[in-house]
């Protein structure tokens, strides 16, 4: 049965020559000058174009970019619609991956907010801005989930793990899409990198995967499942390959998994000239190869390299590729650009936005997202009356904290810093003495001499993650750990910020630090946020969304992994110097891991019932567990409660933990806070081999505490 909108799809299509169809599937760059753009007019004039992406290099988020011309994408829009034979609207697409003018906290550190609530109304700030500079279609959320932080762009995702990934995939489209994208501040979505980007070996950017499809449906794939489930419009293949085979030309991947098992009905983009990849790749041989490949794998609309416009016609009407196959991907494309209203208004118009609501709501998330890793001897918050020094490279910094992939965010918008602790200090005793030079030991020195307790702005630059941005080592530089050393000498109390982009090595300067705030590049309220945590003007409750290792060579590390079949499994305090010879198992900081500066105690696990019948669970019945968190400390806070799970005993071994359920909540000093979670058969299963989800009968562990580490637990049996 047809619905209108795939009625009007196939009236549109049916006035279509061959020519103007493989028009609709291809993308190109943004005009860079007056002459690009006159020859983009004339392509988009002969229905050569149904995209325009508004970067110039394929890694935009790491290069320079120009601002966003309203005026232009106008009159490329007219000529599309008033001037083209089919009067078919262009989108236009652009990376707004953590922010526009207003940038959020880096996706990796917004995962740690565990605020979905929070991240939705951030990129719903994000969609109004983008808009409103001409944005159509947005690039993002990005959801690999990741083990390898050496992966410069693990900045970009949510983590390692499916749960916390699937819930703010859906967050971010929603935030992005509201309930009707067509809505003029509203933006269309497009889940990235499907399929599998985040698992490349050895965190080497663009490089293989090896990925069984158990791995596969249980760690990569739920968050993109999240994502179609809350409605996104579009989707971006991977550049990878899965097991040998490049994801760009995997009908198993673009069109039996996504189509055909998830359920999506929006159009598939591929990554930057992926398609000319295919050769690098090694599995075709020329341009025409390519497209076809592509094409029937199931891939919508070519991102670029143009190898659709200038190979498709022929292989039609050569008969190598049935027309049909054209027809499916424009039907795609149509029906996104449909949903979007393009067909109603497809012009771009000035709205109202309230940067300063938008600014308010950075920073709230900042707070939220910045994890307090240390804190010895209640370091932390300091005084206001306290003569601080502050030092390390980052401490006059502004880009950076923005992060990578920022087009839009300016970084002469940013305060850095100094000028935010000088800010908060003003109207208080307190100073701050920051000497321009501290890279002489001397500066340092004297700097540290006159105060009474040292801030070290440390971290990596934003160029050090990212797209093509990834490590060998992800350990902080050897000048920052001699100034930690430095500072610990003097016998102040030395407190240090990081500003990272990859949950960073730290354990050569962990024991030079008696406090240490992983502030992310949390975007334009980082130093903001950062200020107010250290005068405890805001209690930090940001929690890891990925495990941090001790040094580089703990790579991988991840709460999520099975259990080997000896008893050192380090990360939960098995044995741990069973791991490796040279290093305790244990993690620096586990997943789910962030101090307060008050302290919350669980309860003993309550359970409703310790038993069901396999049949009622899937009936719908479900176990309730409920605990009494108490904050037991002088100040009000927010506490992120977790519950994981471990399936005991399953005809597949499955994780040591898994986390299927959080609740932020916000508790009194000197009160307590009942958190009860259902759950049910969704959240007790595992996916086999073939897609299909099971639950299997035996017995559950349930855990309910601060990080995946805790040890309160309840067992409960399924019948
Ligand atoms: C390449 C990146 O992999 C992708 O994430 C991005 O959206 C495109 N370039 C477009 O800039």
């Amino acid at each position: 049965m047809h619905n209108s909108l795939e009625m009007k799809i196939d009236e549109i299509l049916s006035h279509l020559t061959l020519k103007e169809k493989i028009g609709q599937l291809n993308q190109l760059s943004a005009p860079k000058d007056d002459a690009g753009k006159e020859r983009l007019k004339n392509r988009i004039r002969s229905g050569g174009v149904g995209s325009v992406i508004l970067a110039f290099s394929s890694t935009a988020g790491n290069d320079e970019q120009r601002d966003t011309e309203v005026d232009v994408y106008n009159e490329l829009q007219r000529v599309a619609v008033e001037e083209s034979n089919s009067g078919i609207p262009v989108i236009f697409g652009r990376d707004v991956i953590h922010g526009h003018r207003t940038v959020m906290p880096i996706p990796l550190a917004s995962a740690g907010s565990f605020n979905p609530k929070l991240v939705e109304q951030c990129y719903d700030c994000v969609a109004a801005e983008a808009a409103n500079d001409g944005v159509q279609w947005t690039f993002s959320p990005m959801v690999d989930v990741c083990h390898d932080p050496r992966w410069g762009r693990i900045i970009e995702g949510p983590g390692e793990d499916p749960y916390l990934a699937s819930v703010m995939a859906s967050a971010i489209v929603k935030g992005f899409q509201g309930d009707d994208y067509s809505q003029k501040d509203r933006v269309a979505a497009c889940v990235k990198h499907y399929l599998g980007y985040g698992a490349s070996e050895g965190g080497r950017d663009y490089h293989r995967t090896e990925l069984s499809d158990y791995t596969l449906y249980n760690m990569i794939l739920p968050p993109f499942r999240a994502a179609v489930d809350a409605g996104v419009a579009t989707v971006m293949s991977s550049f990878n390959d899965i097991n040998g085979q490049p994801v760009t030309a995997s009908k198993k991947y673009l069109t039996d998994i996504l189509r055909g098992y998830l359920g999506f009905n929006g159009f598939v983009v591929s990554d930057w000239a992926a398609l000319a990849n295919l050769r690098r790749q090694g599995v075709a041989e020329d341009a025409a190869d390519c497209a076809a490949m592509a094409l029937q794998a199931g891939l919508d609309m070519d991102m670029v390299d143009e190898y659709y416009l200038n190979s498709l016609e022929n292989l039609v009407r050569s008969g190598q590729i049935p027309e049909s196959l054209v027809d499916n991907a424009v039907r795609n494309i149509l029906r996104v650009k449909l949903s979007k209203g393009l067909f109603e208004d497809p012009y771009i118009h000035k709205l109202t936005v309230d940067r300063n609501e938008h600014l308010r709501k950075a920073y709230e998330l900042a707070v939220e997202s910045m994890v307090l890793l240390k804190n010895d001897d209640c370091t932390l918050p300091l005084k206001k009356s306290a003569k601080i020094a502050l030092a390390g490279p980052f401490k006059q910094e502004r880009r950076a904290l923005l992060g990578s992939w920022v087009l839009d965010g300016k970084e002469e918008e940013t305060p850095n810093l100094h000028e935010a602790l000088r800010n908060a200090l003003s109207g208080f005793e307190g100073s701050v003495i920051c000497d321009t030079d501290d890279i002489t030991e001397d500066a340092a020195e004297k700097v540290f001499a006159e105060s009474d307790v040292i801030v070290l702005a440390f971290g990596e630059s934003h160029l050090v993650s990212g797209e093509r941005h990834c490590l060998a080592d992800i350990s902080l530089t050897e000048h920052q750990v001699s100034l930690a050393r430095r500072a610990h000498h003097t016998g102040k109390p030395v407190i240090g910020v990081i500003f990272c982009g990859r949950p960073l090595a730290l354990q050569a300067v962990e024991p030079y630090l008696d406090a240490i705030l992983c502030a992310w590049h949390s975007g334009s309220a980082t130093a903001a946020a950062t200020a107010d945590i250290l005068f405890g003007d805001v209690v930090p409750s940001g929690k890891t969304a990925v495990t941090f290792v001790k040094t580089t060579g703990h790579i991988p590390l991840y709460y999520n992994a099975t259990a080997s079949a000896l008893p050192n499994n380090g990360y939960y305090g098995e044995h741990p110097e069973e791991c490796y010879l040279d290093i305790p198992g244990k993690p620096m900081y586990p997943f789910g891991y962030g101090l307060s500066y008050t302290n919350f105690s669980y309860s003993v696990i309550t359970p409703d019932k310790t038993e069901l019948e396999l049949s009622a669970l899937k009936a719908g019945e479900r176990f309730c567990f409920s605990v009494t968190v108490s904050n037991t400390g002088d100040y009000d806070g927010k506490e992120t409660v977790q519950l994981y799970i471990r399936d005991k005993v399953a005809s597949v071994m499955r994780p040591m933990r898994e986390l299927k359920s959080f609740e932020k909540v916000w508790i009194p000093a000197h009160s307590s806070r009942e958190v009860a979670f259902e759950i049910g058969y969704d959240a007790l299963g595992f996916y086999r081999e073939n897609g299909e989800y099971t639950v299997e009968p035996g017995l559950f562990e349930v855990y309910i505490g601060g990080n995946c580490l805790t040890d309160n637990r309840v067992a409960v049996q399924i019948q």
